[in-house]
């Protein structure tokens, strides 16, 4: 294919990562993790990471740390303030705990919760807010922190897809109470599968542990909250103090994690380059509505909306790009109201959702790579300029 959705960052420091893991023979989660757990901290300016198998994984056993915490712990039926364009797992921990979403729109721009809805999204019954930065933009996360605190609310940023992020010179992912990121192949960095929960809160860091690990208490440090160990070591080494999960990492994800948190800003830096060439060539062109950039974009990749008052055809645009070898997809997961597995959720929405739908009914995605894609981005720009024709305009 001419341009892909996603290639591997990988070099040589990942497969002799892979061979050392592999040599030591340690397969299961234990030191390559912590390690990668401790950098992730470091670099994030966070107490405490916690990896798992997945993002959705992390958003799974964050929601359920929230239910566990000593003081202001989620319920049934409890309220929580989502945006109506995500990736499905964003929503389904909340499903799966039972509590009610109430979707708000988002920007057309920015593909964010449009936060001048928050007040109206507020009800007696509200606990948490979901803040997400979509496709590495930056969400209004200032404004959703001071809401949350001025009302009271847990704070939870799904940062699955805005790894390197930032607002005000500070890092997506550490604005909220829990903050998760996904190294899925396709992210910012990439451990095969892979995800991490951050946290300052000592407590929801030894419930994530526990959680992650059968609800078992032996990877909780002695020090816990969750209560003492105990007395008889034969019953200690099997104490089961939570209903948990088992969403542990692999050696080699821990591993591969190391070497690329490295790389991490170099990266950054590239994905940063291309998306300049990608606004030169689209802004100003009516026919496109590009992400408008909000504090410092990782760019996961480059939307483009056809602007729907001008009728075109994106069925027409699609099978161009593909004529043309170009990979694109829906915007994340579109507007989650549309999928079929809204009928087993209980929520309402916040005014009209329209721009979401915009999104969903006009858009898609092309990637971005950490490596130089200059004469892929051109052609884009080639490929669309001819095939996205206004209705009414002679093709
Ligand atoms: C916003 C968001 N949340 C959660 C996830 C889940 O991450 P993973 O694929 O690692 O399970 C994704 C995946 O891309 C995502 O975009």
């Amino acid at each position: 294919m001419f341009y892909d959705l996603a290639s591997t960052s990988w070099g040589e420091e990942e497969r002799l990562a892979i061979a050392r893991v592999l040599a030591g023979g340690r397969f299961t989660m234990g030191e390559q993790v912590r390690a990668f757990e401790d950098a992730f901290a470091d670099t994030f300016g966070m107490k405490h990471a916690v990896m798992v198998n997945s993002g959705s994984s992390a958003n799974l056993v964050g929601v359920a740390a929230l239910f566990h915490v000593g003081r202001r712990a989620l319920r049934r039926g409890d309220e929580v303030i989502v945006p109506a364009l995500s990736w499905a797992t964003t929503f389904h921990p909340l499903q799966q705990y039972g509590l009610k979403l109430r979707f708000v729109d988002v920007q057309l721009e920015t593909l964010n919760m449009d936060v001048s809805r928050l007040e109206e999204a507020l009800t007696p019954r509200t606990r948490m807010v979901v803040a997400v930065s979509i496709l590495g933009n930056p969400a209004a996360l200032d404004v959703i922190r001071a809401f949350c605190d001025r009302h009271g609310l847990w704070l939870f940023e799904d940062n699955c897809e805005s790894m390197g992020a930032s607002l005000h010179g500070k890092r997506c992912g550490t604005f909220g109470d829990i903050g998760t990121f996904s190294t899925f192949f396709s992210h910012h960095i990439s451990t095969m599968e892979g995800g991490m929960l951050v946290t300052n809160d000592t407590e929801i860091d030894h419930l994530a542990r526990a959680i992650r690990n059968h609800g078992w208490a032996r990877d909780v440090p002695a020090d816990t909250t969750l209560g003492p160990p105990h007395a008889d070591p034969f019953f200690e080494a099997y104490r089961f103090i939570l209903p948990g999960y088992n969403v542990r990492p692999l050696e080699i994800t821990g591993a591969l994690g190391v070497e690329q948190l490295k790389k991490l800003d170099q990266m950054l830096e590239i994905r940063r380059a291309n998306a300049t060439i990608f606004v030169r060539l689209f802004e100003g062109d009516d026919r496109f509505i590009i992400q408008r950039e909000h504090g410092m974009s990782s760019w996961f990749s480059f939307t483009l909306i056809l602007n729907p008052s001008m009728r075109i055809d994106r069925q027409r645009v699609m099978d161009a790009l593909r004529a043309a070898g170009v990979g694109f997809r829906m915007i994340t997961g579109g507007c989650f109201l549309r999928h079929e597995a809204i009928r087993f959720f209980d929520y309402d929405t916040v005014g009209e959702i329209v721009n979401a739908n915009i999104a969903h009914d006009h858009g898609f995605f092309v990637g971005n790579n950490p490596r130089d894609l200059a004469s892929q981005i051109v052609r884009v720009r080639e490929v669309l300029d001819r095939a996205a024709v206004p209705d009414g305009v002679r093709a």
